[in-house]
């Protein structure tokens, strides 16, 4: 069975975090200021405040324990929305953190290899906004529906797993290439168009050469696709533990596309360690820290249950 912990500290300031080997993976999800503290009782939380320096700072410091723990060749999964400014002459501008915590990555040395887009699925129905990024209260702007995973690594090489997260061949155009004499009579047809519509236009001469090197696209060969875009559209979750939640299938796409089976995965601000369960259930060892004693409880009574009722299968 895969091995797993999970420690109330502040991670922010405390760069030891006690781990059994270097984890392939890190990802987490800060709380976003000025709106969300999780916990009353934990003391040290960010986003409390509106001071967006103050905050960046304290991401930074996180980066930084970050980067001292991560596997040389692992990634770090950093997943952020957005908030607005609620008073001041910023007032109800973007505070933009995803832009802000962007830089910091840059400055702290991080090389990003994806700024991966979350569209949340939105349900607008009878006056209730299920799955967007704030409630909607307004009516002068569109609705925030997105957030940031910004896929990150120590160097430039780093573990990657194109074949767990390929998109499967069925789904791929699989089109075969025209037979010769076919793309022959269709070039003949479209240089003829060409003639008709160029005439002795002297630029026609390079129109149909380059005609000529790119068969339509019903002739060309598809190349396979290793990977799909990163613009990735899917539903928020709900638990009885944590208001803010990853989804199973956000957890499971960059576990398995980071690691092996075996590996170390963490997260360092786990709430109710949504992370460590998918982890878990993949065959990766897990280890989560909060700063919130009452998120550490909710985690692990959250995999305890979760382990218990895989072991009695
Ligand atoms: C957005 S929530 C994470 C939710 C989590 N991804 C899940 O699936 O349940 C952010 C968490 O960061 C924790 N946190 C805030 N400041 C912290 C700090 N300095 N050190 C460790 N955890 C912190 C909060 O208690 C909160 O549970």
């Amino acid at each position: 069975m895969p091995e797993w912990s999970v420690t109330c500290l502040d991670t922010i300031r405390n760069a030891e975090w006690d781990l059994p080997r270097a984890p392939r993976l890190i990802m987490f999800s800060p709380p976003y200021p000025p709106l969300r503290c999780y916990d009353e009782g934990a003391d040290g939380a960010i986003g409390t405040d509106s001071d967006l320096s103050a905050y960046t700072d304290a991401i930074r410091g996180l980066l930084l324990n970050v980067k001292k723990a991560l596997a040389d060749d692992g990634h770090l999964v950093l997943n952020i929305g957005d908030s607005y400014c609620g008073k001041g002459d910023r007032r109800k501008s973007l505070n933009l953190l995803p832009e802000r915590i962007a830089m910091e990555l840059d400055t702290v040395g991080f090389i990003i290899r994806n700024r991966v887009i979350w569209a949340k699925q939105v349900w607008l129905a009878d006056d209730t906004t299920r799955g967007a990024t704030i409630p909607h209260g307004t009516k002068d702007r569109w609705l925030p529906s997105h957030e940031m995973c910004y896929l990150c690594t120590p160097k430039a090489m780093a573990y990657f797993d194109t074949e767990a997260v390929k998109i499967p061949k069925a789904t791929q155009e699989t089109r075969d290439p025209l037979p010769k004499e076919e793309w022959d009579a269709l070039f003949e047809k479209k240089m003829a168009a060409a003639q008709k519509i160029y005439g002795d236009d002297p630029g026609q001469r390079l129109r149909i050469k380059t005609l000529r090197r790119m068969p339509p696209l019903e002739g060309r060969p598809i190349r396979s696709v290793k990977t799909g875009p990163d613009v990735w559209q899917g539903p928020v979750a709900r638990n009885d533990f944590h208001p803010a939640e990853y989804p199973p299938w956000l957890c499971r796409r960059f576990i398995k596309s980071c690691t092996e089976p075996g590996d170390l995965v963490v997260d360092p601000m786990c709430g109710s360690s949504s992370l460590g369960v998918t982890a878990l259930r993949l065959g990766r060892d897990y280890c989560g820290f909060d700063i919130s004693e009452s998120y550490v409880d909710a985690s692990i009574q959250r995999i305890t249950a979760q382990e218990a009722a895989r072991e009695s299968v």
